[in-house]
């Protein structure tokens, strides 16, 4: 009896949550007053990672629900931004790739420069081999065999991870290449990590 209380009153608790959730109370310009004022000395470089660029505003104002004209105005401009290597070339080191996608450092304040690493896994199955990985995005287990390693689908693979908006706007998955959060190499050896046949992905 005590626990049913207890349930009801979590329920209680939770509700009026998740209705102030749907509606913010909060305008945008407000919010994005507070934000700033929480980072009052930004090293180099870091003023552009708190400032909305106009596709993550327009996401935002429209909770990733774009209509149907804004989606495709997003994703033209999104495009726009695609730069695939000079020689057409999108296959690197799919070993090399292995290591990137498993590699979660870097981007944060303490960190010295370096080359980041993608932390593909927090959101993606790729190699069998790897237990540990999140799901918010799809499995993308033979990714290249489902897909008869066509050149034109690992062309378009760089680009998804080059700009995943030029693809889906509104996507959580980030812009690896459109922020230069990964090198043309590295996003190369991912490519051939989902499309080396050699490659575990695709085993
Ligand atoms: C924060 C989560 C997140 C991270 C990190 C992430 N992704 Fe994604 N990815 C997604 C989501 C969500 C989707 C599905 C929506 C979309 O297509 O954007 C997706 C879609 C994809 C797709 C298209 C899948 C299809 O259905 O054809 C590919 C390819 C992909 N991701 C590759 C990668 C690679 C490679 C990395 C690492 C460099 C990566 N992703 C990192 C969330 C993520």
């Amino acid at each position: 009896m005590k626990k049913h209380l207890t349930l009801a009153m979590f329920a209680l608790l939770a509700l009026p949550a998740a209705q102030a959730q749907d509606k913010p109370k909060v305008n945008a310009a407000t919010l994005e007053k507070y934000t700033r004022a929480m980072w009052p000395k930004t090293p180099d470089g870091w003023e552009k990672r708190i400032t909305y660029d106009e596709t993550q505003a327009i996401c935002s104002q429209y909770r990733n629900e774009l209509p149907q004209a804004e989606f495709e105005k997003v994703k033209a401009r999104e495009l726009a931004t695609v730069k695939l290597p000079a020689d057409g070339n999108v296959l690197g080191d799919w070993k090399k790739g292995r290591s990137t996608a498993n590699n979660g450092r870097g981007g944060t304040f303490t960190d010295r420069p370096m080359e980041n690493g993608a932390n593909c896994y927090a959101c993606h199955q790729m190699d069998k081999a790897e237990l540990s990985y999140g799901t918010l995005g799809p499995s993308l287990l033979n990714y290249g065999k489902d897909r008869k390693f066509a050149p034109e689908e690992a062309r378009a693979t760089y680009a998804k991870i080059y700009n995943s908006m030029a693809v889906f706007p509104c996507s959580s998955m980030p812009r690896f290449g459109y922020h230069g959060f990964l090198t043309e190499a590295q996003m190369k050896d991912l490519t051939a990590f989902l499309f080396d046949p050699e490659s575990p992905v695709n085993k």
